[in-house]
C-alpha cells in the first residue's frame, strides 16, 4: 500500500468506516494533528491542528450520504468547475467511489519525508464513460507533515485516446470565526470573473478582499501563494499552489444559504470558499499526457504570518 510513514515506529494512519460503511483513512502526525479523507469524493472532511481545532467547515446540516458530497471539507471538482458543460454541477468526481492505491508511481519532486500520506485512485466507470468518453486515471495524494500542514497532489493522466480537456477546483470550506472579520490577502488588483454576472470580467481594486454580501468569483492568474486572514480568531491559512492559475472565492451570504437544504440559514458566516482551481482555461492531456495540480494549506497564528508569504510552493 502506497503510504509514506513518520517513521517506521508511528505509521501514522489507519482506516475506518463512515457511518455509510465507506472507508475513511486517518493520518495523525506524532503531535496529534490529523487529516479524515473520505473514499466517497475522495473528499478532505476534517483536518485539526495539533490543538484538535477543525481548521475546515462542515454544515450541521450536511448530509453525509451517497451521491452527493457532503457541505463542507474539500470535494474534488473534476472534469468540470460549476456548471459550464454538459456534465452535473463540479463533475462527477466528488460523487464516486474512489480506491486505496496500491502502486502509486513516485512523485517527481523530491517529496518531503517528515510527511505521512495517502494515496487514491479514481477511474471512470463505464457510465462515466458514455458522459465523458475519455479514459483517464487521477491519482490523489492525500499529505500531513509533522507541523500539521495538509498537501493535495492530483495527478490526472490521459492513459489512451484522443486528447481531452477539463477544469478542476479543490473546493476548501475554510472555517472562519466570522465571515466580516476575515480577509484575503494576494488577490489585489487581479481580474476575476464573476460567477453573478454571467462570468463578466472585472478588474479587483487594491485593497485585500473583505466580506459584506454573496461573493462567487474566479481570481485568473492568481499568485502561487496567498493568506486568509482571519482577525477574531487570529489564525492565517497560508493557500500555497502549483498547477493551478485560478482562485475561486465562494461565501453564499443569507438569500442563497436559504436555498441550500444541506447549510444554515446563518452558517455562511463561518466558512469561506477559497479554492486552488484551473477554470479560465482549460487543461489539455494528450495521450499518455499527465497533468499535476498541488494545494498546500497550512493555519498560523496571524502574527507569525508574514514570514510564509514569500515562501514558493516546496
Ligand atoms: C461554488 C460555485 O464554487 O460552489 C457556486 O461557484 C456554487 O456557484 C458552490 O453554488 C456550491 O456548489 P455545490 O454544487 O457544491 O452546491
Amino acid at each position: 500500500m502506497s503510504m509514506g510513514h513518520y517513521s517506521e515506529q508511528t505509521p501514522g494512519f489507519e482506516v475506518t468506516k463512515d457511518w455509510n460503511g465507506a472507508d475513511q483513512v486517518v493520518i495523525r502526525s506524532p503531535r496529534g494533528a490529523s487529516v479524515r479523507v473520505s473514499l466517497h469524493g475522495g473528499q478532505v472532511v476534517s483536518w485539526r491542528s495539533e490543538r484538535g481545532e477543525e481548521l475546515l467547515f462542515t454544515s450541521s446540516k450536511a448530509i453525509f450520504k451517497p451521491p452527493k458530497p457532503m457541505r463542507g471539507g474539500i470535494p474534488i471538482c473534476f472534469p468540470q468547475f460549476g456548471n459550464c458543460g454538459t456534465l452535473e454541477q463540479h463533475g462527477f468526481a466528488r460523487n464516486r467511489l474512489w480506491t486505496i492505491d496500491d502502486e502509486a508511481p513516485p512523485l517527481n519532486h523530491t517529496d518531503n519525508n517528515c510527511k505521512a500520506s495517502v494515496d487514491l485512485l479514481l477511474k471512470p466507470s463505464e457510465d462515466d464513460l458514455k458522459c465523458w468518453p475519455h479514459c483517464f486515471e487521477f491519482r490523489l495524494r492525500v499529505s500531513l507533515s509533522m507541523d500539521g500542514d495538509l498537501s493535495l497532489v492530483s495527478r490526472v493522466r490521459n492513459v489512451n485516446g484522443k486528447p481531452f480537456s477539463f477544469s478542476f477546483a479543490y473546493h476548501t470550506y475554510l472555517s472562519v470565526s466570522d465571515i466580516s472579520e476575515v480577509r484575503i490577502e494576494g488577490l489585489e488588483t487581479l481580474d476575476y470573473l464573476d460567477n453573478l454576472s454571467q462570468r463578466e470580467r472585472f478588474t479587483e481594486q487594491g485593497d485585500a478582499i473583505t466580506f459584506e454580501s454573496e461573493v462567487d468569483r474566479v481570481y485568473v492568474g492568481s499568485p502561487s501563494v496567498i493568506a486568509v486572514l482571519d482577525h477574531e480568531k487570529k489564525r492565517t491559512f497560508i493557500v500555497r499552489k502549483e498547477g493551478l492559475p485560478d482562485i475561486v472565492v465562494w461565501n453564499p451570504w443569507d438569500k442563497k444559504s436559504k436555498t441550500m437544504s444541506d447549510f444554515g440559514d446563518e452558517e455562511y458566516k463561518q466558512m469561506l470558499c477559497v479554492d486552488a482551481a484551473a477554470v479560465e482555461r482549460a487543461i489539455t492531456l494528450k495521450q499518455g499526457e499527465e497533468w499535476t495540480g498541488k494545494l498546500e494549506l497550512s493555519a498560523v497564528a496571524s502574527t507569525n504570518c508574514s514570514d510564509h508569504l514569500g515562501y514558493p510552493c516546496s
